[in-house]
């Protein structure tokens, strides 16, 4: 976004919790156009200072607790950030006024499809069907952006997406978390039988359908975000290890995720025909810039992996 509009100030509030990493921001934390600011989206206090102080014109909500297995173990702060955060950034818009509230969604809201019915796909007019925590949260905030629209007329969009995957990703995600521990020659944890099909979305592909629709989107609509790159999880880990030049004994089955989702696909004709998006990176061609991507910036990752990307805030703010 900075690359693309060199008018635009951006600014980012990020609670750092365990995802956030301040080195992702390394190369744009001195851009005078951006600015970073440590803050839960739940804290009011935090929210409306931000707002009053910078006057945002379009505000883009990335900010979730997304991990399904995390929202299994502890469901409570995936209700706080995904419902309670959404609420108190409405309400700080609606207050301060502004162009656009775009509220970042999942295909998970619509659960899952069967395996045996590959002509289906999710539209957005697919009832919402939730199987975890996670997606539940992610469900009632859909629910409340929309009351919100009806209720205050404020002018919001919704975008579903399917996995992503790309640079910068935590590795806890299948696709990073598999990179990660294959470098490492450590056990690839599958769970189940690894049938279940995730519909693999390259992240700049991402960013670009939401570029188009906090511009061009309709107010009130959802846009389903995603484009039939389907594939069972034990073909991703198949395909990591073989571009990694790693055997397949690596691979581990595990028990399986309870409510275990079994098939994702989106059906992305709505965005497609309104705004002309659709995904420009195959699979084939993104898992291996993904893979390169974890080759060449193995700091990154490390510092994860250890623990250190946790210190990296302090020692940035400290020397300014
Ligand atoms: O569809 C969009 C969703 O994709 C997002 O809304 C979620 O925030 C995001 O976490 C992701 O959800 P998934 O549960 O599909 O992603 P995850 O990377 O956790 O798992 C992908 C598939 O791989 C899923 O079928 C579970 C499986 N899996 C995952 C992990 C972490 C394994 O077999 N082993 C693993 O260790």
């Amino acid at each position: 976004m900075l690359k693309q509009y060199t008018e635009y100030k951006i600014i980012c509030l990020d609670a750092l919790t365990y995802a956030g990493n301040m080195e992702t921001l390394s190369d744009v934390l001195d851009n005078p156009q951006f600015m970073f600011v440590k803050g839960d989206i739940a804290d009011q206090v935090i929210v409306f200072s931000l707002f009053e102080q910078e006057k945002p014109d379009i505000v883009v909500n990335f900010a979730a607790e997304s991990h399904v297995d995390r929202s299994i173990d502890n469901p409570r702060i995936f209700l706080e950030t995904n419902i309670i955060g959404t609420q108190v950034l409405m309400d700080a818009c609606r207050k301060y006024g502004i162009k656009r509230f775009h509220q970042v969604s999942t295909d998970e809201v619509y659960g899952d499809l069967p395996l045996d019915r590959p002509d289906l796909f999710f539209t957005e007019d697919t009832p919402l069907h939730t199987s975890s925590p996670y997606s539940a949260s992610k469900a009632s905030a859909d629910l409340l952006v929309l009351a919100y629209y009806r209720t205050f007329k404020l002018p919001v969009t919704i975008s579903r997406c399917s996995n992503n995957y790309g640079p910068y990703q935590f590795p806890e995600k299948l696709i990073p978390l598999m990179i990660t521990r294959a470098l490492a020659d450590q056990p690839l944890p599958v769970y189940g039988n690894g049938e279940n099909v995730r519909d693999w979305l390259y992240v700049e592909d991402h960013c670009s359908a939401i570029d188009l629709i906090i511009h061009k989107g309709r107010e009130g609509e959802v846009y389903n975000i995603g484009g039939h790159n389907e594939k069972t999880n034990l073909e991703v880990v198949k395909t990591i290890l073989r571009v990694l030049n790693k055997p397949e004994s690596l691979i581990t089955y595990v028990k399986d995720r309870p409510g275990h989702d079994l098939r994702y696909a989106i059906d992305p004709s709505k965005i497609h025909n309104e705004l002309g998006w659709l995904p420009a990176t195959k699979f084939d061609e993104g898992i291996k810039k993904t893979i390169e991507w974890y080759l060449d910036n193995k700091p990154w990752w490390e510092h994860i992996v250890n623990g250190e990307y946790r210190d990296y805030y302090d020692k940035m703010y400290s020397i300014k």
